[in-house]
């Protein structure tokens, strides 16, 4: 006989959950987005998989019902990025930007009168800290904390949806602008996974406590031996913390 559907056996999904197509081929990428099918709604495509396939796969993923997260950091003079912003897609639900002020506003108005791609400030690679800063703007005194939060002001002031932010500066950021802008938070390890090279890395319940409304995740998925189970251990305990939250 057979079992009776009580909903266990439907998979959850969690709509602000990213995973990070870093593959080296297409096919890889799109077996496992094949793999974890309705679970997951937005992928995010950057420079090591684009490098390869291109804005084809942007194409194909968006054909498959997917959003697409493009992550190029891009960062150019203001006309160079206008008319990149004019060139991509639809279905491309968010893309970052490298740069201060003029960056952003060339961005916006390569958008035009569309609402999406929501355009994402970088603030600090969770690759990086306090030192690390320092040592790239040549300032001793320069405070992590401070520099971001300027640096968003920047960033909001002129004209962008959210930023990519990690750790300890995600509640900052939301703190101190509230609800005005999206927060995309990377650099995210499940307690007792390794943090590969993220010296500020936050577990999904800790990213979303702080403020984070998306998380994404690469590796801890992309390289586990049980792709589905660790995706549905992510999503279980994301959606958990957002009801928790919201
Ligand atoms: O594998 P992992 O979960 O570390 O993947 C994180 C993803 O987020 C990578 O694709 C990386 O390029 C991106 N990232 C980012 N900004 C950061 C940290 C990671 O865009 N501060």
């Amino acid at each position: 006989m057979a079992p009776e559907n009580n909903g266990e056996n439907t998979p959850q999904s969690c709509e602000r959950l990213i995973i990070a197509l870093d593959f080296d081929s297409k096919e890889k990428a799109l077996a496992l987005v094949e793999l974890l099918g309705e679970r997951i709604g937005i992928y995010k495509v950057g420079y090591q998989l684009f490098m390869r396939e291109g804005m084809g796969l942007v194409r194909e993923l968006v054909a498959l019902g997917k959003k697409v997260f493009l992550d190029l950091k891009m960062g150019d003079i203001d006309r160079t990025i206008a008319a990149a912003l004019r060139a991509v897609p639809e279905g491309v639900e968010f893309v970052t930007i490298n740069g201060g002020k003029a960056t952003v506003a060339a961005a916006r108005e390569g958008r035009g009168k569309r609402d999406r791609p929501l355009i994402l400030s970088l603030t600090f690679l969770s690759s990086l800290d306090q030192d690390d800063l320092r040592a790239l703007m040549m300032n001793e005194n320069l405070e992590l904390d401070e520099y971001i939060r300027v640096f968003t002001r920047r960033s909001i002031e002129a004209g962008c949806d959210g930023v990519v932010a990690s750790g300890e500066s995600i509640r900052e950021i939301r703190h101190e602008f509230g609800n005005r802008l999206v927060i995309v938070a990377p650099g995210i390890r499940p307690e007792g996974k390794t943090r590969n090279d993220h010296k500020r890395a936050l577990t999904p319940t800790m990213a979303i406590q702080y403020g984070a409304d998306y998380l994404v995740v690469g590796r801890p998925i992309t390289e586990a031996n049980n792709s589905i189970g660790v995706a549905d251990a992510i999503i279980r305990e994301a959606n958990a913390a957002f009801a928790g939250r919201d």
